[in-house]
């Protein structure tokens, strides 16, 4: 004798449970999180272009609508979220700021394994050791 309904509920709670150490707690990084290092003049302004929890999950689309935006639309001022308004840059906005590419875009993009292609035409920074 057996109940079906009973085996299959344990069938599910039982995958559950041997998929639980996968799934995904609040962001990618929640088991070992690199930690960017923030530039002088980063901590003097205090906050990004968008507020953190923005910026560190959607900075690649804002990226790309910054350039779409700059170069299709010819518009080159971003007016953010709390209505301050930047220049629409890579090289003399994002990496202002974040000129320490090595210790900040990079150790993020290492960890999660992405390697954007923009510093083929793009400048980098140079960085001062
Ligand atoms: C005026 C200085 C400034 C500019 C310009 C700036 N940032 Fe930031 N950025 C910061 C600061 C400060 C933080 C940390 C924010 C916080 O802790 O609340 C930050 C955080 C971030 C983070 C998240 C880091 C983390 O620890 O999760 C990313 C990603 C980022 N910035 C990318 C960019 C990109 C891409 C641009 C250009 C579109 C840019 N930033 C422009 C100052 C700046
Ligand atoms: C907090 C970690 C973190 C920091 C800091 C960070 N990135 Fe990223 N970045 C990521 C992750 C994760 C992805 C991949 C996201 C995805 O695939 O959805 C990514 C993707 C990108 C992409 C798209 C690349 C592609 O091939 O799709 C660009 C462009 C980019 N980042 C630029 C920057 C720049 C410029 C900086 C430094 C100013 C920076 N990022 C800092 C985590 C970070
Ligand atoms: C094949 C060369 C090339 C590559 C690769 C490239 N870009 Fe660009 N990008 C350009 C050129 C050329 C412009 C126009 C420059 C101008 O008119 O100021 C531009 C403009 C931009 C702009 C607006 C103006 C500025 O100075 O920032 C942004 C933002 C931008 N690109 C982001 C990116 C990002 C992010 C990547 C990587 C995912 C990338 N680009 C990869 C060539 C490239």
């Amino acid at each position: 004798m057996y109940d079906g309904g009973k085996i299959i509920t344990g069938l599910i709670i039982g995958i559950g449970l041997l998929l639980l150490p996968f799934w995904p707690i609040g962001n990618k990084w929640a088991s070992k999180p690199p930690k960017p290092e923030l530039t002088a003049k980063a901590k003097e302004a205090g906050k990004c272009v968008e507020p953190k929890t923005f910026i560190r999950q959607k900075h690649m689309e804002l990226l790309d609508k910054w350039r779409d935006q700059a170069i299709r639309g010819g518009n080159r001022l971003y007016i953010n979220s709390e209505n301050v308004t930047y220049d629409i840059s890579l090289q003399n906005t994002c990496m202002q700021c974040h000129s320490n590419k090595a210790k900040f875009c990079d150790q993020c993009h290492n960890y999660t394994g992405v390697d954007p292609f923009c510093w083929d035409c793009h400048i980098a920074p140079k960085e001062k050791k």
